[in-house]
């Protein structure tokens, strides 16, 4: 009898353990490999900075600061483990927000100016 308790304790704690462990991972805002993979089609096109400049300050300056180097409310996106994600995160993060942390979703902004947005942050 005590050893079956004992199993059942086991296989409980191991339980708590795992679901824990999804949680933090959910809690992570993880991007998708297919959309970390997205190329910036403005690439090339430094000129379209300007235009995310402007989009920064009117639309991402009152939570991250006029310099993107972060408020009490939003992250320093200068910082480097922001500027060591790719392109296509970026874009995916901007676009799909995380309503669990209060940064908005921007899907609602054409998806040109939101590969302005992420070639303004690469100036950061
Ligand atoms: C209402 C406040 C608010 C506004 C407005 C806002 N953000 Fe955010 N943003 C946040 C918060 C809070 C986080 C942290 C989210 C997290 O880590 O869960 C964040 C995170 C981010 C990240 C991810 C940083 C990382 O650590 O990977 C990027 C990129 C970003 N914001 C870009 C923008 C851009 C571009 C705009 C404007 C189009 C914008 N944000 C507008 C609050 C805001």
């Amino acid at each position: 009898m005590r050893a079956i308790l004992a199993a059942v304790i086991v296989v409980y704690a191991s339980l708590v353990v795992a679901t824990a462990q999804v949680r933090e991972r959910d809690n992570g805002w993880m991007v998708p490999p297919n959309a970390s993979a997205k190329q910036n089609p403005l690439a090339n096109r430094p000129d379209a900075a300007a235009g995310g400049a402007k989009l920064f300050q009117e639309r991402c300056a009152t939570c991250h600061g006029a310099d993107a180097r972060g408020t009490e409310d939003a992250p320093d996106l200068s910082q480097a483990d922001v500027q060591a994600q790719t392109d296509g995160a970026l874009f995916w993060k901007i676009s799909t927000g995380n309503s669990r942390s209060g940064m908005p979703a921007f899907s609602f902004l054409p998806e040109l100016q939101r590969w302005q947005l992420v070639l303004h942050l690469r100036q950061r």
